[in-house]
């Protein structure tokens, strides 16, 4: 199984993360790096997922996601558009990058006592992964996402 680090995203890695993307069959659960990038601001952080000098993977901490959706509670974060560069796909970067994730983020954002994702119901995979890596099954359904309903999952920091 490969090692991985999660780092805050730096001007550094744009070159590199300007090349990701996932199949197309799956742009629909995160879309294009393109419209990624977008939601960034003062409030919503990228974060890289590396293996050694390389960027694998990518993934947003939204914190004022406990604000924006009312299955959150108010201390929490969210996690956004979560995928591994489709070329690196297949190698446990994921199940490795969710199970650093607590640990990653109980340092870079302390105060925080949750986070949350949705998930498409579609995307069995990457549910798996997320349950692999700590998070759990709401049972409660999100039905505002434009790619149908979501599992919501959180996980305790
Ligand atoms: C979902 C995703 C993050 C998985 O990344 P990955 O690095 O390929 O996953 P891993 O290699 O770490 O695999 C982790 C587990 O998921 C399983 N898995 C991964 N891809 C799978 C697939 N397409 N179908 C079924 N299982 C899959 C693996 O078998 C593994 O389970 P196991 O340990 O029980 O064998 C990746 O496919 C992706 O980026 N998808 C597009 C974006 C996306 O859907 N993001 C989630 C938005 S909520």
């Amino acid at each position: 199984m490969k090692e991985i680090s999660i780092q805050r995203m730096t001007p550094a890695h744009l070159p590199q993360v300007a090349e990701l993307s996932v199949a197309t069959e799956q742009v629909k659960f995160v879309g294009t790096m393109e419209e990624i990038l977008v939601n960034i601001d003062d409030t919503v952080h990228p974060h890289v997922i590396m293996d050694s000098d390389t960027v694998v993977g990518f993934f947003l901490i939204d914190t004022q996601y406990g604000h924006s959706y009312d299955f959150a509670d108010s201390a929490a974060l969210g996690l956004r558009a979560f995928f591994i560069d489709h070329r690196q796909q297949g190698n446990g970067y994921a199940k490795r990058a969710v199970l650093a994730l607590k640990a990653f983020l109980e340092t870079a954002y302390p105060g925080f006592e949750q986070i949350y994702l949705t998930v498409n119901c579609k995307n069995p995979a990457a549910r798996h992964c997320y349950q692999q890596g700590g998070f759990t099954d709401t049972h409660e359904l999100y039905l505002g996402g434009a790619a149908g309903p979501q599992h919501i999952m959180r996980m305790a920091l």
